[in-house]
């Protein structure tokens, strides 16, 4: 077993294991060569060889314990035909959303768009910097896709003024979604994929009474199918106030924490693996405070089923060095 699995299936809680969400990414400068030579996002995306390459880029530097495949929450709508474009110092930007259209995608045609996500995950799995650690593969949960699929961008604090006034569209593409994002799992963990993690990064957006229809029934539908292939589940529903209440209905094999809540209440209250925490912001500062702020979560966390993790994705601005710093005191604890 991995340390991950044996945290997360054994309950382990000794050598507490490390990956970081966004780990491959625009903090290193191996990374920012490849995306300077390669404008379009998509199309490094659906390029196998620098897809697999840049996923590997982070466990070259430094001794995690799992990669991340490098690909997007949005390559979903994308294979479903919607425009999907990233626009520098805006994000993504999606194009009109189509019922008839998407209603009508064929799976075969699915896959055949998405292909290269699935042969490069097959080259990571296949590298031998992946053995005795995992391969992350991801979605974003069916209310995050919603949001970027109507909203058409992120939503910052709030949703556009008129986000739920067409139910049937709502149902409709949730429909649609949970078939596909079944699909995209499977076809991650059959080409090497050992862990899923559900991305719900709008999640918080929500008042409570809407999460049951938004949030718990359809992640829990995937949590489901994801179990059922008998691979660990991670959900991260970034800025949700109830996490317990979340763990209880939702029942993933771990759950990641933004750096909002409390991890003393949540390690008090909330008996399955927990992941993450750490403020990325903490990796803009010095040794001394990361330090400090490492060691809280290490400490609270000393008795529990623990992977390290951050709150919220690795800022752009962040210095390899303070990773790599971060990385070692983890490992050494
Ligand atoms: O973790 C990793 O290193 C693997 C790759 C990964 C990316 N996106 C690559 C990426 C993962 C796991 C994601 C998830 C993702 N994408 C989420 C969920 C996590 C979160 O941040 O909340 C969301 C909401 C998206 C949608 C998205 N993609 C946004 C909002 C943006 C623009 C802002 C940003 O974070 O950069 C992207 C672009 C994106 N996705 C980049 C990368 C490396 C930057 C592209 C560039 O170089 O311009």
């Amino acid at each position: 077993m991995t340390p991950i699995q044996k945290t997360i299936l054994d309950k382990k809680t000794t050598n507490t294991p490390i990956w970081l969400m966004r780990q491959a990414g625009r903090y290193l400068p191996e990374f920012r060569k490849i995306r300077k030579q390669n404008p379009d996002f998509i199309d490094l995306c659906l390029n196998e060889n620098l897809s697999s390459e840049i996923t590997l880029q982070p466990l070259k530097r430094f001794e995690l314990d799992a990669a991340i495949i490098f690909s997007d929450i949005l390559m979903l709508p994308y294979g479903l035909n919607q425009k999907v474009e990233f626009k520098k110092d805006f994000g993504p930007q999606l194009g009109p959303l189509d019922l008839k259209k998407i209603s009508k995608i064929d799976e075969v045609d699915f896959i055949e768009k998405l292909y290269p996500v699935y042969k490069s995950i097959k080259k990571v799995s296949e590298n031998s910097l992946i053995k005795n650690r995992n391969l992350i593969g991801f979605v974003g949960a069916p209310w995050t896709l919603l949001v970027y699929m109507i909203n058409k961008h992120s939503p910052k604090e709030k949703l556009i003024k008129d986000f739920f006034k067409d139910n049937f569209l709502i149902n409709r593409v949730l429909i649609i979604l949970e078939r596909f994002l079944k699909l995209h799992i499977d076809h991650q963990i059959k080409n090497g994929a050992t862990v899923i993690q559900i991305f719900d990064s709008w999640a918080g957006l929500l008042d409570e009474k809407d999460l049951p229809n938004y949030v718990y029934v359809p992640t829990l539908n995937l949590v489901d199918y994801v179990k059922s292939l008998k691979i660990p589940v991670i959900c991260f529903p970034r800025g949700i106030k109830n996490y317990k209440n979340y763990c209880d209905i939702v029942k993933p094999s771990a759950v990641n924490i933004d750096y909002d809540v409390n991890p003393v209440f949540i390690q008090k209250n909330i008996n399955i693996p927990i992941q993450g925490g750490l403020d990325p912001k903490v990796l803009l500062t010095d040794t001394e405070n990361l330090k400090k702020q490492t060691l809280k979560y290490l400490d609270i966390f000393k008795d529990h089923p623990y992977i390290f993790n951050l709150g919220h994705g690795i800022l752009p601005k962040t210095n390899p060095d303070m990773v790599d710093y971060l990385v070692k005191m983890v490992k050494d604890y």
